[in-house]
């Protein structure tokens, strides 16, 4: 057996120096935007975990890539050289850019989705249900029970129920579903995986009522790293060679490429129909920009080629999934429960658990992040009540089953040392946790209230 430790597989080149604030000035500072943790200066956070999207940190490639960027209006021969990296990664002939992942939503939704429409899916990530609402369509949850149920440590949270996609397919009536969207790994659910059986087993029932079947992509690699180490079948095989057979199963696709792509911006449509590739044509010059470049410079599109052939070798996953794990380890030790097995890119802290005299409707998982702000100036981010928002005709709060604190880590830029002050801010709060008190909205905003809500101390 190979005893030898296992580190990342880069070194650094580049560093950005952190101004560290003290406990005192934090607690000042978290005051000043009444408890909102989005509206934090940047230069004030220490250890910032609020997202891994747009977050990474590119190699030497992919800045030496960036002057070979060519911004022609039309027939870029960067967007040449990403669309031959996207049909040789993924397969599909048709390649559509778009600034970001939402943005890639709105175009292919616009061409495909109508009033009334029914969209089933493993837990939409909230732009997309956004997308979908937005359309007076409905986002139809067919996540497998586990997902969200704190005690399960199953390998494939993020699988479909298969049993309850044929549930809303009856009844709804397929002419009523355009396209079904999976999502890998399920960012909603914990950054859980879904399994390759899953994958083959959405798709036949896709297939059997001709539905075509899209991914949600932004963290496709990390979900095929898990394939490989967890499917029986797969440890031979190189994350490529499970990419490409993740995607013989899917139709079309899109891509918030600030995620495994390892860049700071961007996203695309691909697919393999032509009609829709003609369609997404119009409303991406109409909202993003010419087919060529559509919201991206040809400068990121060449960042984002070197990025997906980056993100995609097992090396680099390793590193990264692991530190994702050596973080969830650390907190697991003290006692303090997660979401287990740890996802992909981030550890989710079960602040009802954390906080049992706090209730759903006092917030807990923003009292947690503000205290672990105020305790290491860690950043996370809220998943819980303030997210879930009001019923928009009842108006009253929807109360999900997990509050959850999400500490998502950026790619490449932190290491395990800055993992052990996470874990220490935790036990700091842990270890008076029967001291804290909720929180009350003072403002919030009538839709997507989590970013710019306001609140005070009760
Ligand atoms: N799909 C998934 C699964 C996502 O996680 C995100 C973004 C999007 C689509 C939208 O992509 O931000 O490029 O427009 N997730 C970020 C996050 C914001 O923090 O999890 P985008």
């Amino acid at each position: 057996m190979n005893t030898q430790p296992y580190a990342e597989p880069w070194r650094i080149k580049m560093v950005e120096p952190l101004e560290i604030l003290t406990r005192e000035e934090r607690i000042e500072k978290i005051r000043e935007t009444e408890f909102n943790l989005f509206n934090l200066n940047a230069e004030d956070v220490y250890i910032d975990l609020l997202t891994d999207s747009g977050t990474g940190a590119m190699s030497d490639r992919q800045w030496s890539a960036l002057m070979m960027g060519n911004e022609s209006y039309g027939g870029s021969p960067s967007f040449r050289r990403l669309k031959e990296t996207i049909t040789e990664l993924l397969g599909f002939p048709h390649v559509v850019p778009t600034h970001q992942g939402r943005a890639a939503e709105n175009v292919l939704f616009s061409a495909m989705l109508k009033p009334g429409n029914v969209v089933p899916g493993n837990a939409h990530f909230d732009t997309t249900k956004g997308h979908i609402e937005f359309r007076n369509a409905i986002a139809l949850d067919c996540t497998v029970d586990e997902a969200s149920d704190i005690n399960d440590h199953g390998p494939f949270k993020g699988n479909v129920d298969i049993s309850k996609l044929r549930a809303g397919i009856n009844k709804y009536g397929v002419e009523n579903i355009p396209f079904m969207v999976l999502t890998v790994t399920c960012n909603s659910g914990g950054g859980q995986p879904v399994s390759m059986q899953n994958i083959s087993e959405v798709a036949q029932v896709c297939r059997e009522h001709k539905i075509p079947l899209f991914f949600d992509s932004a963290r496709f690699a990390e979900n095929a790293y898990f394939i490989k180490m967890r499917e029986d079948g797969y440890q031979d095989k190189s994350i490529r060679e499970i990419v490409k057979e993740m995607y013989s199963y899917a139709d079309a696709m899109t891509m918030s490429a600030k995620k495994d792509g390892i860049v700071n911006m961007g996203g695309f449509i691909a697919m393999h129909d032509e009609e829709l590739y003609r369609q997404c044509c119009t409303f991406n010059i109409m909202f993003e920009g010419y087919i060529s470049y559509g919201g991206m410079s040809g400068r990121d599109m060449e960042a984002l080629a070197t990025g997906l052939m980056e993100g995609t070798e097992f090396e680099y996953l390793q590193a990264r999934i692991s530190q994702v794990a050596y973080l969830g380890a650390e907190i697991c030790k003290l006692g303090i429960p997660i979401i287990r097995p740890t996802g992909g890119h981030a550890v989710y802290v079960d602040a009802k658990a954390f906080f049992p005299q706090i209730p759903q409707t006092e917030y807990p998982a923003q009292v947690l992040g503000v205290a672990l702000y105020e305790e290491a100036g860690v950043r996370g981010v809220e998943i819980g009540t303030v997210l879930a928002d009001r019923d928009p005709v009842t108006r009253e709060e929807r109360l999900p089953k997990m509050e959850l604190l999400r500490l998502a880590i950026p790619r490449r830029v932190y290491t395990n040392n800055h993992m052990d002050v996470v874990a220490w801010g935790l036990k700091q709060i842990w270890e008076k946790r029967e001291s804290y008190r909720g929180l009350k909205i003072k403002y919030e905003a009538p839709i997507m209230r989590h970013f710019t809500a306001t609140f005070e101390q009760i």
